[in-house]
């Protein structure tokens, strides 16, 4: 497919569903309906000269075939001599910079597999050239973050233990820093308008994947865990009321406060974007599906304090709150079950016909549990809080 054709593809598609839908924009209709865009949710360059970063590159090397692409080989050629040499900057000497390029690279590349399936860029998804690269991304992010957390992990024997493994998630779950307490407290009672809407454009592209998170676990391990995960999608879907659906309501709620859904992610910190690619990392490897699964029934488990929060937030904000921000309301309402259900129908029935994967599972939760950390430190730092906790 070339790039011309494609995009001629694109056009047309693109004018059918605006007709289908009545859509003046092209990515949104009437009723609500979002439809997957047939462009990526990431920039990509034009031309060869503007694919300088490791990101850049990957998004132009994603664009089309390389042998329609200018330029496709020399760019592929510097891409894999520089890898190493942003690997090292990000993971070793923890450039900022370099983290974020690396991040934002791995966001591409997981987009890719949710993708609208007639785009260019889905003909790329198991090609070596990509697969190469997020190989040697994902192991050195691993490798980077697996000592880090080593400290927080049950030891083996309580890690094999299903009361013992559910404890230990509870109690990971309410620790919290004075960070994330300032965070909290800052929303409850001093954010205001504009910053709250910050808040929620930060929140939306993880918002609108959640659920793509979740079905990525849904492939088969055992029919109860495979049960709660169906049970947690109806939720996400509205039970069967379509205007109820998470991500409707989500969308919903920015109109309700003159907000736009963001084309691409608003965040230029790698730490926002290590969070989302977290779950993409554990959902798209079958290897690591019990830390997704680990990952997945923390915030279950925290969610509802946070969305107390907020919802505290919103009401000293708006006086028809949960009329506008029903999305928040709904997830305290429906959803505090979540966590207990997670723990007795996911965890502890792992356990029992598996206790080797137990380690697994508390893996992916402590490092969930550092990447909320590490978001709500982003958020605490556009807010300015950082400089009043340290003088604290
Ligand atoms: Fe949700």
């Amino acid at each position: 497919m070339s790039r011309i054709l494609s995009n001629q593809q694109s056009d047309g598609l693109s004018a059918t569903r605006c007709a289908f839908t009545k859509c003046p924009e092209g990515n949104a209709n009437t009723s609500g309906e979002r439809v997957a865009d047939l462009k990526p949710s990431f920039p990509i360059p034009q031309h060869p000269e503007e694919a300088l970063t490791l990101s850049q590159r990957v998004a132009y090397l994603l664009s089309d075939v390389h042998h329609l692409l200018p330029e496709a080989t020399t760019i592929l050629n510097a891409l894999h001599c520089d890898l190493p040499v942003t690997l090292h900057s990000a993971f070793d000497d923890e450039e900022p910079m370099a983290l974020l390029d690396v991040h934002k690279t791995l966001y591409e590349i997981y987009e890719v597999s949710l993708s609208h399936p007639l785009s260019p860029v889905c003909l790329h998804e198991h090609s070596p050239w990509l697969l190469t690269i997020r190989n040697e991304i994902e192991t050195a992010w691993l490798n980077y973050e697996l000592p880090r957390i080593q400290k927080k992990l049950p030891s083996e024997s309580e890690a094999k233990h299903p009361e013992l493994l559910c404890a230990w998630f509870i109690e990971q779950a309410q620790r919290e820093s004075d960070i994330d307490r300032c965070f909290l407290n800052f929303l409850r009672n001093q954010a205001s308008i504009e910053q709250f809407n910050l808040f929620i454009l930060s929140d939306a592209t993880l918002n609108y994947r959640f659920s793509d998170a979740l079905a990525l676990a849904q492939l088969h391990f055992s029919e109860t865990v495979k049960a709660e995960i169906a049970n947690n999608m109806w939720d996400e879907c509205g039970r069967g009321v379509a205007n109820k659906s998470h991500t409707r309501l989500f969308t919903l709620m920015l109109a309700s406060l003159g907000l736009q859904q963001p084309k691409f992610p608003i965040w230029e910190d790698w730490h926002p974007y290590a969070g989302h690619n977290l779950y993409f990392c554990f959902g798209l490897n079958r290897k690591h599906y019990f830390k997704g699964l680990g990952s997945l029934t923390m915030p279950e488990l925290f969610d509802p304090n946070r969305n107390r929060a907020v919802v505290a937030g919103l009401e000293r904000l708006y006086f028809d709150a949960r009329v506008k921000c029903e999305y928040f309301y709904n997830h305290i309402e429906v959803e505090e079950e979540h966590g207990s259900h997670w723990l007795s129908r996911v965890i502890l029935p792992i356990i029992e016909v598996q206790p080797e994967a137990g380690i697994e599972l508390a893996i992916g939760g402590a490092l969930r549990m550092e990447a909320m950390r590490h978001y709500n430190e982003y958020l605490a730092l556009q807010f300015g809080l950082l400089k009043k906790i340290s003088t604290v």
